[in-house]
């Protein structure tokens, strides 16, 4: 410490400033006391005079990584803190005595998760070939069931991280948190106190960095909006893995961070009436398989669309099962229960972020392609609607597919939700583009 001194607990401002990163004061009085400072001024203090003395950002995290790893020794050898650091354990764990210390931050486990077993059983494979430090991406449309599936998979993994497992929801495309937020999220799971939280993003990113490098974590990053959100987010650490669970395929982070994605489908029918007939109760549907199986199509077989349709069915089961779904055909007013249901539950927000982050020429594709046979289009159809070149109409698909906003169903025909339908087709088009329903055979 003494040597760290000499070079000055100063950093560099943006500007090119010299500053200091801590009170000169505090400084002298941590450096002279005979007792263990805070883990937190280690991490600030040593991060300060090696970004001072020109080190590399790299080399900082590490030897900050080393200082801290001293500091861990010193206080399993019982050197106790002094009085700036009597929350020190609070600093490096969140909470208190050693068993309480761990943060175990997931969600509650999901219980009803349908036909996700194979999918379950691929990731774990992939994850035990994976080295540490790897991020694994898990993307699908709207409502097929990436969080929960996340969940489930985190809990499985549990075990194999004793150190803890932080949790943090981006909160998709419609009210993101920015990585700055997210980073604060984090550090306060690691227990950092809020006042000691660093202003600067990067400083946030090197002391989440630091404080979890040596240790053995699963970070779960849901509703994640796009691979720059995530970037500083990732544990980078040889302990550590990522989930991050996102409707964008981010295709940055599969080049550039190696991700290992996973994409899920819609559920197969009779796993979508699975999910029917467990919130529905049997007596209402064991004569009526007919219209179970018409109603999980309805739904699109989307796991968020299937629960909405069975809760809204048992809010007044008196209609009768078969009514209800006869009343349901018009899929349009199914799906707008999906669009607007309740605040918790509502997607329409979120379609509505996604949408506007596309261009004018995608959103105007978006648009025409919402018209088309729910069945699916090919590229030639999808430029017909459109009344656009095919190289064109295979770019838009592109961008749409890489939102999940159209989906390949197989080598060249691709397919549009039917909740995204019913939302494409309720936006109001320009003047110039006549919202005329004419439904288009995809052949
Ligand atoms: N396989 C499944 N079986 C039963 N229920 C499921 C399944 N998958 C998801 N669900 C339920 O469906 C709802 C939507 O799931 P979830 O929030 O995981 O979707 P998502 O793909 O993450 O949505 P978004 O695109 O909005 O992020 C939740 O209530 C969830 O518990
Ligand atoms: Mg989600």
């Amino acid at each position: 410490m003494r040597r760290l001194q000499q070079l000055g607990g100063k950093t560099r401002a943006a500007n090119g400033d010299e500053v200091d990163a801590l009170p000169r004061s505090t400084v002298s009085t941590i450096l002279r006391g005979d007792k263990l400072p805070r883990s937190e001024f280690v991490s600030a203090f040593v991060t300060a005079c090696l970004e001072y003395g020109g080190q590399p950002p790299e080399k900082v995290a590490d030897l900050t990584e080393h200082w801290l790893s001293c500091w861990r020794a010193l206080y399993a050898a019982g050197v106790r803190e002094g009085a700036q650091g009597s929350d020190a354990r609070d600093d490096l764990t969140g909470e208190g005595p050693k068993e309480r210390s761990v943060p175990r931050h997931l969600p509650p486990d999901v219980r009803l998760l349908a036909d996700r077993e194979g999918e379950l059983r691929v990731a774990e494979e992939r994850f035990r070939r994976q080295p540490g430090g790897s991020v694994f991406l898990v993307t699908g449309p709207v409502g097929v069931g990436k969080s929960a599936f996340a969940v489930r998979w985190a809990h499985r993994l549990a075990g194999d991280f004793p150190e803890g497992q932080l949790y943090v929801d981006l909160r998709g495309p419609a009210g993101p948190l920015n990585s700055e937020q997210a980073l604060g999220v984090l550090l306060a799971s690691l227990g950092v106190h809020e006042e000691d939280l660093p202003a600067d993003p990067w400083w946030r990113m090197q002391r989440y960095r630091s404080l979890i490098a040596s240790r053995r974590m699963l970070v779960v990053l849901d509703n994640a909006c796009d691979a720059e959100q995530v970037r500083p987010l990732l544990a980078t650490g040889e302990h550590c893995r990522t989930i991050v669970t996102s409707r964008n395929r981010m295709s940055g982070l599969v080049a550039r961070e190696a991700a290992q994605r996973l994409v899920l489908d819609v559920l197969s029918s009779q796993a979508a009436c699975s999910v029917l007939s467990a919130i529905i109760d049997e007596a209402y549907v064991a004569d009526a398989r007919a219209e179970l199986e018409e109603l999980a199509e309805l739904c699109g077989h989307l796991p968020l669309v299937l629960r909405l349709a069975a809760v809204k069915f048992t809010d007044r089961p008196g209609q009768g099962f078969k009514t209800f779904v006869r009343t349901m055909r018009d899929g349009s007013r199914l799906l707008a229960l999906a669009l607007d249901g309740d605040s918790g539950n509502s997607i329409r927000a979120e379609l509505e972020f996604s949408y506007r982050r596309l261009g004018l020429d995608a959103k105007r594709y978006f648009r025409k392609i919402g018209l088309v046979d729910p069945t699916g289009f090919t590229l030639e159809t999808g430029a017909a609607v459109a009344g656009i070149p095919l190289a064109e109409a295979d770019r838009l698909t592109e961008q749409l597919e890489s939102e999940h906003l159209v989906t390949e169903i197989d080598g060249h025909r691709f397919a549009m939700p039917r909740v995204l339908q019913v939302f494409a087709r309720g936006i109001d088009g320009r003047p110039d583009e006549p919202r005329t329903l004419t439904l288009v055979c995809s052949g």
